[in-house]
């Protein structure tokens, strides 16, 4: 029978389902409710010594529809950090630790670039009984104004910095959150890294514009006729998640051996989870597919991810994590790889004849352009 439990930086968890940092975890009330459907995990949400500064606006998100109204294939929000005080945390987290004792409770934290701002909120936080902490160095909207968030996490120098002070301060591991506005995720991963974080988390959310309204011609969502770019979450990043957490888990092996790494991106069920898995995750966070479906969804994600390690017979997350990893290589390379099968099964007489396909891009025609085009999907 095989296992969900995992241990990741010493944490123990009973499956590696994490609520990521966001309204799921926005205060005592909800992380309790995570820790009794029985998520693995549970991140706050992302909290800063100086909640006064931090002021929502409504509506604060916006939904991409698929074309027949029914399914949320993108998420728009325009939300900030929690607007919550910091003393009222400090409470919430010893009172959470006093409730469920086995839950590991993990404290998303930001400050602005001031060392002392820092050292406060981790020992402050760390006092409470918290078990790990993940720096949000990656909100893509509002905090950047004030150098917090991904103003940092697009600077590596500011982000090795940062994660320095934290390392000297905390007596817990922590995980830097990337984010994935940056041309190359690698760079700030490897500061990261090089500041001494325990593991890296990846990704917060994209920078976006969910839509135009055509009756009022104006951008959404719409505050008071106006709006400013937010961050892009749910199935649609999915693909480019698993670009990043495949490129962040390739350096880890490469250059930082034993760190770990906590994928996210539009995670909604078992499968979704085992792919970020087989390319490199230690764990699996997800924030906007609680908002959707709700907290009992980690019951069915055990059972798909159980049922798809059965399959394999794959006993542990270890058996199978990073398991996609090396059967990534260059564009020329596959050219050079098919060139060669090709040549062989030239060579080979008695090969059965190859499925007609478009190879070069004179032989496209204008009729069953469709079936075309399907032949050269995967
Ligand atoms: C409404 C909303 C609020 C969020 N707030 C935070 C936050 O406070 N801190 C943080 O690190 N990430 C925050 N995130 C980002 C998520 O934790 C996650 O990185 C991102 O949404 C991608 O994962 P998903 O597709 O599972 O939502 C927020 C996301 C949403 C949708």
């Amino acid at each position: 029978m095989p296992t969900l439990a995992t241990i990741v930086d010493g944490l123990k968890l009973p499956n590696p389902f994490v609520i990521g940092s966001g309204p799921p975890g926005t205060n005592l009330n909800v992380i309790s409710r995570a820790f009794k459907e029985g998520w693995g995990a549970v991140i706050a949400k992302t909290v800063s010594l100086d909640a006064s500064k931090v002021v929502n606006v409504t509506p604060r998100y916006g939904k991409l529809l698929s074309t027949d109204g029914k399914e949320v294939i993108g998420w728009e929000n325009i939300e900030l950090i929690s607007d919550r005080p910091f003393k009222l945390w400090e409470d919430e987290f010893k009172k959470c630790k006093d409730m469920h004792p086995d839950g590991v409770l993990i404290a998303s934290i930001m400050e602005e670039y001031e060392k002392d701002r820092w050292v406060e909120l981790v020992e402050r936080t760390q006092a409470c009984g918290v078990d790990a902490f993940e720096l949000n160095f990656s909100c893509p909207h509002g905090l950047p104004e004030r150098k917090m968030g991904a103003a940092m996490g697009q600077c590596p120098e500011i982000l090795e910095e940062v994660c320095g002070w934290v390392k000297g301060a905390s007596k817990i591991p922590f995980w830097a959150k990337m984010t994935p506005n940056v041309t190359h995720i690698e760079d700030p991963s490897r500061a990261a890294l090089q500041g001494g974080a325990t593991g890296l988390s990846a990704i917060n959310t994209i920078r976006s514009v969910i839509g135009v309204n055509l009756d009022t011609l104006r951008p959404e969502p719409s505050v008071e006729g106006f709006t400013t770019p937010g961050g892009y979450s749910s199935r649609a990043v999915k693909p480019i998640a698993l670009r990043m957490v495949m490129e962040i888990a390739t350096l880890i092996q490469k250059e930082f051996p034993g760190r770990s790494l906590s994928a996210i991106g539009g995670v909604e069920n078992g499968r979704d989870a085992a792919e970020f898995i087989l390319l490199g995750g230690d764990t699996v966070q997800v924030c906007t597919g609680v908002m959707k479906f709700g907290y009992e969804m980690v019951k069915p994600m055990c059972e798909d991810l159980l049922a798809f390690m059965d399959k394999h017979k794959f006993e542990t997350l270890a058996d199978f994590k990073g398991k996609a990893l090396p059967y990534f290589t260059t564009h020329a390379d596959l050219v050079r790889r098919q060139t060669e099968r090709k040549a062989a099964q030239k060579a080979a007489a008695a090969a059965a004849p190859a499925k007609k396909m478009v190879q070069a891009d004179g032989e496209w025609s204008g009729d069953d352009f469709v079936k075309q085009s399907n032949a050269l999907a995967r």
